[in-house]
């Protein structure tokens, strides 16, 4: 499922430098990833369910930065959370274990089936598919879709086209690299065609420890996202494109007019009744 070489580039990457990739935190535009999420929960998760406890799935987990930070919001909002992380890279599950000790993290393969895990009220996909291009994206989220308890809710955050666009410039993320540029022409104007790799380097700010990360992302339009989540028997609720504010206290570029990430809210698509499909249209007596 890594096969293309930009995914495989990106496993050794984190096979190197996963030390850099623990050293990102929300000091950065990754906060307009979690900042709307507590409402989020509020509404697809805790509004529709009345649980004392959820069962929370970081599928792609990394060095855990995402795990933690959900795990968080739902403890805050006066919840239990039992917390596993799945992710394909050894070097990155180190750190999450490390970050999130109470949490369980499982070392899975590429198209591994995981079912055997259970069901799961929460499941989180964070950044994971812009690693993937398509065929393995459809694959990943039909491996995700049957772990998802009927009123439970997936949340998948990748970035936005405009986070790719080399004229946009963010605060911890550079996308400024010459291969960057759209190679297709849509309705007179140049996009980025699906399955397109794209080169993006993310920082920290913290004083005296700048690390830097580069990664490669495939881009996905989207209708590439939506007909994925249709074929995988999942369906879009909401999509939520998190703008800079001022009150966020952090000096925002490009992020105060344009969003860098979408963050897609999903449930499991409900199955046709049986019986709706198989009795004949009722027709009045006469
Ligand atoms: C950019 S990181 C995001 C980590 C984390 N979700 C976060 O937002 O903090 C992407 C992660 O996806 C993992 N990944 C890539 N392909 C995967 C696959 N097929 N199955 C599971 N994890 C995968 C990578 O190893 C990497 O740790």
């Amino acid at each position: 499922m890594l096969s293309s070489s930009h995914a495989i580039l990106n496993q050794e990457n984190y096979k190197h430098a996963a030390d850099a990739h623990n050293e990102m935190g929300l000091n950065s535009t990754l906060y307009l990833a979690y900042r709307d999420i507590p409402a989020i929960l509020e509404r697809h998760l805790f509004g529709r369910t009345k649980k004392e406890s959820y069962r929370l799935l970081d599928f792609g987990c990394g060095v855990g930065l995402s795990t933690e930070i959900i795990a968080k919001m739902v403890m805050k909002a006066g919840y239990k959370v039992d917390v596993l992380g799945v992710d394909v890279s050894e070097e990155n599950l180190k750190f999450a274990r490390h970050r999130l000790p109470k949490g369980n993290f499982l070392k899975i393969e590429p198209n591994q089936s995981l079912q055997k895990l259970g069901e799961f009220d929460l499941i989180v996909c964070n950044f994971v598919l812009v690693e993937l291009q398509q065929k393995n994206m459809l694959n990943v989220l039909k491996i995700i879709q049957p772990l998802l308890i009927d009123s439970g809710a997936l949340i998948v955050t990748n970035c936005t086209s405009k986070a790719y666009k080399r004229s946009n410039k963010w605060y911890s993320f550079n996308n400024n690299f010459p291969q960057n540029e759209p190679t297709e022409i849509r309705n007179n104007k140049p996009k980025f065609q699906d399955d397109q790799p794209i080169k993006v380097q993310i920082f920290t700010h913290t004083a005296g420890n700048s690390a830097s990360f580069t990664f490669f992302d495939f881009f996905h339009s989207g209708k590439a996202y939506r007909s994925a989540y249709e074929a995988a028997g999942l369906q879009l609720l909401e999509t939520h494109k998190p703008i800079g504010r001022d009150s966020d206290g952090i000096p925002w570029r490009s992020e105060k007019e344009y969003s860098p990430y979408k963050i897609h809210v999903l449930y499991k698509q409900q199955p046709k009744l049986e019986m709706d499909l198989a009795l004949p249209p009722v027709r009045a007596k006469l």
